[in-house]
């Protein structure tokens, strides 16, 4: 579904070009929930950004059902984005309005009559089990909720793919535990493809079938999760299989 081909990215710092992708190949297929795990810097987010349409790569190409990005031009871009809905670490909801606001957001910016927006925002809700949330502010939810509301909002226009930047990485364990459960549900029942990006070895474990291992804007190993996690090849996936086993006892 999504094929990345010599993926490589590269930003222009003051104090020189810092390559923070390289030649990075990688073939995630529909109804996948695809872990990309790494160290702080190792270039995951500019991954998903790349992913998602907000950084250009600097060469090599990404596409979405055999269409190249490059090949699209601006109306066609705003529908791929259609197709693909993005969840971030710090949820980004926009804090002056409503919960049910938040969600029916990107169904205006798409033209859709209000009273059909509200109608599938509520379900949506519903969906995330904060239906009774729909008046309230962000300011009024926990960690938890808001991750919820993003992830409704994501899935207002239907996309075929969700994008998640460290989605629980500012949650409590169980929290963590019920929004993964969430994703999963959502990857099952939605049949949504699902990129999670994180740097915990027990969310992979948790819901991914596949996992890429970045370090240092490389791509050291990928495959199933079982395989790569039951043989490490590379130091870097000893390393946080290491510290996982370390906080679990
Ligand atoms: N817009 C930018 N301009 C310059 N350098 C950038 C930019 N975005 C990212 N980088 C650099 O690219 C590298 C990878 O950054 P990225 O945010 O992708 O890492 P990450 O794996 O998501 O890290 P973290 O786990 O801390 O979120 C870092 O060295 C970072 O400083
Ligand atoms: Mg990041």
């Amino acid at each position: 579904m999504i094929e990345i081909k010599h993926l490589t990215k590269t930003f222009q710092d003051k104090s020189g070009p810092i390559t923070a992708l390289r030649d990075v190949n990688l073939s995630i297929e529909k109804g996948d929930i695809f872990g990309i795990i790494g160290m702080s810097g190792a270039g995951k987010s500019t991954l998903l950004r790349c992913l998602s349409t907000l950084e250009t790569p600097t060469e090599g190409s990404i596409s979405l059902d055999g269409v190249d990005y490059s090949s699209l031009s601006g109306q066609q871009l705003i529908e791929l984005r259609r197709r693909m809905g993005v969840v971030f670490q710090g949820y980004n909801l926009l804090m002056q309005r409503t919960v049910l606001q938040n969600v029916m957001f990107p169904l205006s910016l798409a033209g859709v009559p209000k009273e059909k927006a509200r109608e599938r925002a509520m379900q949506l809700l519903q969906m995330v089990g904060l239906e009774n949330k729909a008046a309230s502010y962000p300011a009024q939810l926990s960690g938890g909720q808001k991750q919820r509301v993003a992830i409704a909002r994501a899935l207002s226009t239907s996309p075929e793919v969700l994008l998640c930047d460290e989605p629980t990485s500012a949650l409590d364990s169980l929290t963590t535990k019920s929004v993964l459960e969430l994703l999963y549900d959502i990857n099952t029942k939605l049949h949504v493809t699902i990129v999670i990006i994180t740097h915990e070895i027990a969310v992979v474990k948790a819901i991914c079938n596949k996992v890429a291992v970045i370090d240092a804007a490389e791509f050291v190993e990928c495959g199933s999760t079982k395989e790569v996690f039951a043989d490490p090849k590379s130091d870097i996936t000893k390393l946080l299989l290491g510290r996982e086993e370390k906080k679990h006892g």
